[in-house]
């Protein structure tokens, strides 16, 4: 994600501009701005203001490759963490952003968390936009339809063409200009927080995540040096929420993360989506890992599960969580595979129970009735020192006793144990 800055100015407001980069330069943000200079002498104020912001447009779109654009006035404060936040930003992270306002002079807020959607004619104040590189082309190719200055135009033409009008809660961004060149009224933000810091959540990543007592079960069992593996992560909703726990945990845990990144036949919307951004969804999973500072934390195998599994020692996992292809065969196989790589007295689990019927078969059948069901729409099968996959595996210095006992300690909130019918 590339951002290019413009500050639109005029010779007058030398000093106030020099405030204004020395300010923009003590926060968190990259690279240099550019200067859009009004060069023009004479004309009426407002004008010449809107015609240099028409000016900073077109120059970001024949001399910028940026996917953004910060558009700022020049008389600004800004909240220390201001790329951090950007970065993190709900609307910036699901991709629905095109038009946001890290200022907000007390525009009607109803609705979002870090965000909310304001009505287009209810906005004025052009002091911090985000401007992604296809809504300053729509605003190039509109400019003349609306008459009024810069915010007037940007956020009625944007609006117009269907384009939500984002709004940053709390504001980024403070005016402190009170004189304007042009006489108009002075107005500020009246929320604007110069240290507010987002903390960045998996509930920010999309995804299917309904198990979070059994990830927390299965590291508060897990002893330093314990293997835990999630196979299926997709976004890394599931996956932020397990490294979250390790993290906190302060345990020696390795996470291993197994996934193609690519969707799977029998879910065929998960194939568009990953079409769509080139095939493969792995570039967003690694930059959620990293906005949740947990990069560092997993060792992911991108590939085919059962393919995986089979390059890992027998019994050398204590945690296996399958939440991958959902068809009948495939959870079948993967069961198979992966069942052997759990130590005896481990757990082996997956999720959609209930959500796929093909899901319940496979779990049931390749099982035969030696699992349990939760409220979390998981199944959970605890591998047993004494089943036959089991017994060949070392103990790890644990006794077979150790184990059974070890078992005993596993207890997860059980909703139903499920009848095979037989
Ligand atoms: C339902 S999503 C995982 C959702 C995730 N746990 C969450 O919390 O949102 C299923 C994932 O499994 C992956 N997948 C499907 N079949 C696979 C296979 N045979 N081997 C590895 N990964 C697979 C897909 O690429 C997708 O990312």
């Amino acid at each position: 994600m590339k951002f290019q800055t413009i500050i639109v100015t005029c010779r007058e407001r030398e000093r106030v501009l020099q405030q204004t980069l020395s300010n923009l330069a003590a926060t968190d943000w990259p690279g240099q701005p550019h200067l859009q200079m009004d060069r023009m002498v004479t004309g009426d104020c407002r004008q010449r203001q809107t015609e240099n912001v028409r000016l900073g447009l077109g120059w970001f779109v024949s001399q910028s490759d940026a996917d953004y654009l910060l558009l700022l006035e020049d008389d600004l404060e800004f909240n220390t963490h201001l790329w951090w936040n950007l970065e993190r930003w709900l609307p910036m992270v699901d991709g629905r952003l095109d038009f946001g306002s890290l200022y907000n002079p007390n525009i009607r807020n109803n609705s979002g968390d870090d965000y909310f959607i304001a009505h287009p004619g209810a906005c004025y104040g052009s002091q911090a936009y985000v401007l992604s590189r296809a809504a300053v082309h729509v605003l190039l190719r509109d400019w003349l339809n609306v008459i009024g200055m810069q915010d007037i135009k940007i956020t009625r033409i944007l609006g117009a063409a269907g384009y939500p009008l984002f709004y940053h809660r709390p504001s980024l961004v403070q005016h402190v200009g009170i004189q304007s060149v042009w006489g108009g009224g002075y107005h500020s933000a009246p929320d604007f927080q110069p240290g507010w810091k987002s903390v960045f959540s998996y509930e920010r990543i999309p995804g299917w995540f309904t198990f979070p007592r059994l990830y927390e079960r299965a590291v508060a069992e897990a002893r330093h040096g314990d293997v835990l593996v999630e196979v299926g992560a997709w976004l890394g909703r599931s996956t932020a929420y397990l490294g979250g726990q390790v993290k906190a945990s302060g345990k020696q845990i390795r996470v291993m993360v197994v996934d193609t990144f690519q969707g799977s036949a029998t879910d065929p919307q998960f194939y568009s989506a990953a079409t769509a951004l080139g095939g493969s969804v792995r570039q967003l999973f690694d930059r959620n890992m990293r906005l949740a500072e947990l990069a560092d934390r997993f060792e992911v195998r991108e590939g085919y599960s059962v393919d995986v599994a089979r390059s890992l020692p027998d019994c050398s996992c204590s945690f296996v969580f399958i939440d991958a292809d959902h068809g009948y065969d495939s959870v079948r196989a993967d069961i198979r595979a992966w069942r052997r790589k759990v130590r005896p007295g481990g757990v082996l689990a997956g999720h959609d129970c209930f959500t796929f019927p093909a899901v319940f078969a496979a779990v049931r059948d390749e099982l035969a009735g030696d699992f349990a069901t939760t409220d979390e729409n998981v199944w959970i099968h605890q591998v047993n020192a004494v089943t036959p996959i089991a017994r060949h595996c070392p103990f790890n210095g644990d006794s077979h006793i150790g184990n059974v006992i070890r078992g005993l300690f596993l207890k997860f909130e059980i909703r139903s144990i499920v009848e095979t019918g037989t």
